[in-house]
């Protein structure tokens, strides 16, 4: 659900973008996002945007606290999100990963704190700070009239760029988003997939430094989701700062470099974060004979749980009851080194091993971790 900015500083519509002053985005974007996705790393794009950024580039929030009414949905948030780097903005449902976001990008005011986009302050220079950040709010809302073309059109115009740019910027986004096929059919009769990816190019129209993308995975189908990640990815190699909010966590895990966790309106600090990353993880153990394992693991005095999500049918399971044929078992294993040496052992005691990997990725593990903490 995207949030109703509630007071006057906000736009009427978060998708709109505030009038840029003259002149603000008059020069030419260093790069352009590419051809198509898949073919796109190589293309050497942005090689100069970085330098471009230089200093007070990136986001930073300090002590930021914001109220709706008695709900504290921001109560102390402090972070830092590097230019050339994605970030993940992690959190619960309600954390205040939406109403940061809005912050960021001068849709809503923090009662308390500051924030700076690119070395600006959205609240103070509202529009400078608009003219550099991209802008995908959860749910993207079109107008009915209007072509996908020309959606993408109308917001280049509103961030001033020529007619020639803004031409030639939309026909290379409806191509990056692949929805050039659908550029001439009005936005209203896109799917859901499709219109987050139209949400997508809109917020690149205008070649922003900064981007903040709320949920943007939400909707697209596997191949959209690689191809985001893919275009993030080239966006950060381009000196661009990306904060990306997701619940899909192993999708950050591939694709950030760091990631920030809400809890309750406050950033959870980076050394309960780091406490979180380093427990010990749980892996799947799996082998052509779950008796097998089962009675190795027992011979060693290892402790595991069934593998119930996998294997119902081991639900229930005694380690002196194992089903015969394959199976696996979840354990604890103490990092890689830990993963290795127990893989060394189970082979070399005969055991039919035929998987061990970590369940779910990093971020999955520590997010889980945290949230244990918390209870
Ligand atoms: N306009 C609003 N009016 C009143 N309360 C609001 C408003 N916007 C957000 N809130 C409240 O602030 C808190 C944080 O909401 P927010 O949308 O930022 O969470 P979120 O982390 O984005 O959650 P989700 O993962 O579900 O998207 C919630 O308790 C929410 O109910
Ligand atoms: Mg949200």
């Amino acid at each position: 659900m995207p949030n109703t900015p509630d007071d006057d500083t906000s736009a009427a519509d978060p998708s709109l973008p505030a009038a840029v002053p003259s002149g603000g985005l008059s020069r030419e974007p260093a790069a352009g996002v590419g051809g198509t996705l898949g073919g796109g790393l190589d293309s050497g794009l942005g090689a100069g945007l970085t330098a471009t950024l230089g200093q007070g580039s990136g986001l930073t929030a300090q002590g930021v606290h914001r109220s709706f009414g008695s709900v504290r949905a921001l109560a102390g948030v402090d972070l830092e999100a590097h230019a050339g780097a994605v970030t993940a903005l992690v959190g619960p449902n309600g954390s205040g990963k939406t109403t940061l976001l809005l912050i960021f990008a001068g849709l809503l005011v923090p009662d308390a704190g500051q924030v700076r986009v690119g070395g600006v302050d959205p609240v103070t220079h509202h529009q400078a700070a608009r003219a550099r950040t991209g802008w995908m709010p959860d749910v993207f809302g079109t107008w009915d009239s209007l072509t996908a073309r020309e959606v993408l059109l109308t917001f280049a115009a509103a961030y001033r760029l020529t007619r020639e740019r803004a031409e030639a910027r939309t026909t290379e986004l409806l191509e990056t988003v692949h929805l050039t096929e659908f550029a001439d059919l009005p936005a209203s009769v896109l799917s859901r997939g499709q219109k987050q990816r139209l949400g997508l190019a809109r917020a690149l129209v205008h070649d922003p430094d900064v981007l903040l993308l709320d949920e943007p995975a939400s909707g697209l189908d596997p191949r959209s989701r690689v191809d985001l990640r893919i275009l993030l990815r080239l966006l950060a190699s381009q000196g661009k700062t990306v904060l990306v909010s997701s619940h899909v966590l192993t999708e950050l895990d591939e694709m950030a470099d760091d990631a920030i966790f809400l809890s309750g309106g406050r950033t959870v600090p980076a050394g309960t974060v780091a406490t979180a990353q380093a427990a010990p993880r749980t892996w799947r153990l799996r082998a052509l004979s779950l008796a097998a394992l089962v009675g190795w693991l027992t011979t060693v005095g290892a402790t595991w749980l069934p593998d119930d999500e996998r294997d119902p049918a081991a639900r229930g399971t005694g380690p002196g009851d194992p089903p015969d044929g394959p199976g696996g078992v979840l354990l604890q294993v103490d990092g890689e080194a830990g993963a290795a040496t127990l893989l060394r052992d189970a082979v070399a005691a005969g055991v039919p091993i035929t998987s061990l990997a970590p369940v779910g990725g990093a971020l999955e593990q520590a997010y889980l971790a945290l949230e244990e903490e918390r209870r």
